[in-house]
């Protein structure tokens, strides 16, 4: 859009932006800036447009893109070229993920690369490598708290490793997804040592105060993310004499984003790793970015602001890449991380779908899928050009944040429902086998959250350790349930590593005394390569498990209704066992795939009848995964206990 205000200050900008980036051809980058710096300039205004430096300010924002398009490689401008084209790339089914911690997985960097054939192997062409930046021993948060945006922790490896990851990657066409921690720093990072110097400069890169006037303002109104290892919003520091405000641990400090030289860095570093061939960057807790007094200082208008700017930022210097909002919160403010608009105000591609995670891990330990329908029917429909990432663990914990309303109408009581939860899956309710343990116990509030590995909190380990052969059965079938509902739901499903081989809890962290506090330690295994052998070996847990998310996977490459298009409808069935839904082509009603589930431990029945226009007309109906027709008595459809299906009419 062309607009004066903005036009002139761009002129201006280009007329003054220094000489080695006017003299490079930029051909690309200007035609992208053009078409965005209407909406640059509108946010940037709506932000920082109070400021007596906001020119100079938006001189530097213009800069840092060009700069970084200008140190762009050669192939991802390209790569950036081709995707502009397809622009929905993203949204195909043949994408299939995995999350893991490299060292843990393999190590270090070299390790990874040396182990790539296993995504390929099991078909996963997606990978997150969770946080690599140089960050303190101990007081890491798993990563997430980062000293050094620009340096890679020195026992994962270097950034030439990283390169010849990046690069082996894109011949295999295997997506990089890094991550970005946006919102915090850890307090040994530079520009919190220079706040604790005393640099006012660096201390405005925070939210510092003298003391507790505004600090407990704010806790009026704050929830505490780490109840139980870090209590309350802000800590003091005694070398800076200074209260600063710590959301999650008391080492990371909230970085302060009314201040535009904050934005700039972040988008800086951003570009740096798009650069270096990140294909896809998870932006870390993205809901928090913004405080306001008065608040929860989660998911306010700013933070949105802020997200629609870093997007349209990005797509001027590397359009190719695509942000994943990490944003666990309610449904309805999950989907406005996608943005408000595809075009003019779009903010992350893809966003974690967590409501679907804990609906799923409801039905469960219920072995009924009544929260799991209702939540999922109060999923507001998301913009298009946008897809969940669709997973059944990761490396946090399982929060229980459904909304109240539809625990009440599945005819639970909310607390009551919310404990059982808990009771379920750390063993403590009737035969339950699940190994889970609690996290964020918070004794003020009464909430809590669960840490736990797949395997562990469906029974795995407990049916093992007791030689039950029918509990390993039925774990195993569990964990194919899930994978089933990720990988056919609309999205992109991100398996979580280790899960693909039944890998059970990691009690180790308990004799780390830097890990013990913190539960979601039990589930970010290293692998055990001899044991993953095995899924080589037919007959064993690991191979009964493997083979079969070897065939999903496969099969869903081949589903094109299975490609996110928002082409998918939840089907109302009368047994509450049972979670329904239909997956179809937009333009072609006769491709269309019924996906039924069981979550119940005994067969069920699904009467046809109650599928109206989902009917199967005519002919017998087929099962994809399997290949078989599934058993039918009558105008009844029968589901195995754990059991699903990809119908098709044949
Ligand atoms: C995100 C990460 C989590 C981390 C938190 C604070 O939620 O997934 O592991 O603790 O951010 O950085
Ligand atoms: C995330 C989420 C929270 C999660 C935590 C990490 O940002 O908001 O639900 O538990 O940080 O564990």
């Amino acid at each position: 859009m062309y607009e004066q205000v903005s036009h002139s200050l761009l002129n201006d900008i280009l007329n003054q932006i220094r000489p080695e980036i006017s003299e490079q051809d930029l051909r690309h980058f200007y035609t992208r800036l053009g078409a965005n710096f209407y909406a640059i300039h509108s946010l940037f205004v709506k932000l920082y447009g109070d400021r007596d430096d906001f020119d100079l300010q938006a001189l530097r924002l213009v800069e840092t893109m060009a700069q970084q398009y200008i140190k762009r490689p050669e192939t991802l401008r390209q790569l950036d070229l081709e995707r502009e084209k397809d622009y929905n790339w993203f949204l195909n089914q043949k994408w299939v993920g995995m999350a893991l911690y490299c060292n843990g997985f393999a190590g270090d960097l070299p390790g990874l690369q040396s182990r790539l054939s296993y995504f390929q192997e099991l078909g996963i062409n997606l990978v997150h490598v969770m946080p690599i930046m140089l960050c303190p021993e101990g007081s890491s948060d798993g990563g997430y708290a980062v000293s050094d945006f620009r340096e890679l922790d020195p026992q994962v490896g270097t950034l030439d490793d990283l390169q010849a990851l990046s690069e082996e990657m894109q011949q295999r066409d295997l997506l990089l997804v890094l991550d970005v921690v946006v919102n915090h720093t850890s307090n040994s990072h530079y520009w919190a040592q220079q706040a604790r110097a005393g640099d006012t400069t660096y201390q405005d890169y925070y939210y510092t105060f003298e003391n507790r006037n505004v600090p407990d303002m704010f806790e009026q109104s704050m929830p505490e993310v780490f109840p139980e290892t870090s209590p309350g919003n802000f800590t003091w520091d005694e070398e800076m004499g200074r209260w600063v405000m710590t959301v999650f641990n008391d080492y990371q400090w909230d970085l302060n984003y009314s201040n535009p030289a904050v934005f700039i860095e972040m988008l800086n570093i951003i570009l740096f790793w798009a650069n270096r061939g990140a294909d896809i960057l998870r932006l870390d807790a993205v809901a928090f970015l913004w405080k306001k007094i008065g608040s929860t200082c989660q998911n306010e208008r700013e933070a949105h602001l802020l997200l629609q700017l870093l997007k349209d930022c990005c797509q001027v210097t590397a359009p190719g890449v695509l942000f994943i909002a990490e944003a666990i919160v309610a449904p309805v403010e999950v989907i406005k991380y996608f943005g408000e608009d595809a075009v003019i105000a779009k903010e992350c591609e893809i966003a974690y779908n967590a409501t679907f995670m804990a609906l799923m891990w409801d039905a469960v330990a219920t072995k009924n899928a009544r929260l799991l329908n209702q939540g999922i029917k109060n999923l507001p429909v998301k913009l298009e050009r946008a897809t969940w990432l669709n997973y059944i663990r990761c490396h946090d914990d399982i929060g229980l944040g459904f909304d109240d309303r539809d625990i009440l109408l599945s005819d639970y009581e909310p607390t009551s429902h919310r404990k059982f939860l808990i009771d379920y899956f750390t063993g403590q309710f009737g035969d339950s086998h699940a190994r889970g343990l609690p996290f964020g116990q918070n004794d003020k509030t009464g909430d809590a959250r669960i840490s736990g590995s797949l395997a562990s909190l469906v029974g795995l380990e407990y049916a093992l350790e007791t030689e039950d052969d029918r509990g390993v059965d039925d774990a195993i079938k569990l964990i194919l349930l899930l994978h089933g509902m990720i990988m056919s739901f609309g999205g992109i499903p991100l398996l979580y590593y280790g899960d693909a081989l039944g890998t059970l809890n990691d009690d180790s962290f308990r004799d780390d005394p830097q890990k013990q506090g913190d539960t979601r330690w039990v589930h970010r295994p290293a692998i055990d390569w001899e044991k993953a052998a095995r899924r080589n070996t037919s007959g064993t847990v690991e191979y009964k498990i493997f083979s079969a998310l070897k065939k999903m996977i496969s099969v869903r490459k081949e589903v094109h209704v299975f490609a996110d298009f928002n082409n998918r409808e939840l089907i109302s069935v009368e047994n509450p066992h049972l979670f329904v839904f239909g997956r179809y082509h937009l333009n072609n009603h006769h491709e269309q795939v019924l996906v039924v589930a069981n979550f119940d431990s005994k067969p069920q029945y699904l009467n046809l009848q109650d599928l109206g226009p989902w009917a199967p007309q005519y002919g017998k109906l087929i099962d994809l995964y399997s290949g078989e027709c599934p058993d039918t008595f009558k105008k009844s459809l029968v589901i195995p206990g754990f059991g699903f299906y990809w119908l098709s009419g044949s």
